[in-house]
């Protein structure tokens, strides 16, 4: 199903931050939104999953860090059937299996705090929550800054697989190039609560058009990057 909003658009303290946008994403597409910090990319994540979720659409959300969306009291059997209560969604072992099995957290204690599972495990549990309801789009705010290297790699593997199967659609914000490079197929580039440039990642990183495209072109790390 074809993702689609129009009109986004935010406004804080008198100061639009967000000039009207629309946004179109295709059933399991992978597109990044880039652009340099400021630039109105988690506003515009936000404005989207807030319009899909009065459309009816189902979206789901995973924050930059374990912490935003973890309660540190409460076990993480609790977290999980919270996520489901929430969706209206009755327990079901075999989706928790699946998705344990898919992010590879199998084994870990539910009953545990979150402080008992390492950063990596966490943010894998974070995502396997965001995917019981089966959204057909999945929004990630810098959902690696916060592990290591490998880890987030590896994260990012699992998930990659997850939602190819399925033909979940995926929208990367991040400020990291090299990363949304490696895992989206479309950049969108935001310069001051506009997407200025929306082509697919290889025109991105071959020939920039606009100056914030340039300016995140050249600030990537090249060594990572074959162009
Ligand atoms: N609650 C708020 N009140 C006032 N200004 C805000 C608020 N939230 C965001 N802004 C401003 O809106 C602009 C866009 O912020 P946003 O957090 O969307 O940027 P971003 O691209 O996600 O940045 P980063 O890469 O640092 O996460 C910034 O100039 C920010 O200061
Ligand atoms: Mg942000």
């Amino acid at each position: 199903m074809t993702i689609w909003a129009t009109g986004l658009s935010a406004e804080r303290s008198g100061r639009t931050i967000l000039h009207s946008t629309d946004v179109v994403i295709r059933s399991g597409e992978r597109v990044g939104l880039v652009g340099a910090s400021g630039s109105g990319k988690s506003t515009l994540g936000h404005a989207l999953i807030d319009t899909l979720q009065a459309q009816g659409q189902s979206v789901a959300h995973v924050p930059q860090s374990p912490d935003e969306a973890l309660d540190p009291l409460r076990s993480l059997a609790f977290h999980w059937a919270e996520a489901e209560r929430a969706l209206g969604m009755k327990p079901d072992p075999t989706r928790q299996a699946e998705l344990f099995t898919a992010l590879r957290i199998e084994g870990g204690n539910l009953r545990k705090r979150p402080w008992g599972w390492s950063r990596g495990m966490q943010q894998r549990f974070v995502i396997a929550m965001a995917l019981i309801g089966a959204p057909d789009l999945l929004v990630m705010d810098e959902p690696t800054s916060a592990l290591d290297p490998i880890v987030a790699a590896g994260t990012m593997d699992l998930l990659d697989r997850y939602l190819q199967d399925r033909q979940t659609a995926l929208l990367l914000v991040t400020h990291d190039l090299g990363l949304a490079a490696r895992r989206v197929s479309r950049l969108m580039v935001m310069e001051d609560g506009r997407i200025v440039e929306d082509a697919p990642t290889h025109q991105v990183l071959s020939a920039p058009e606009t100056r914030a495209a340039k300016s995140l072109c050249a600030h990537r790390n090249w060594l990572e990057l074959p162009c």
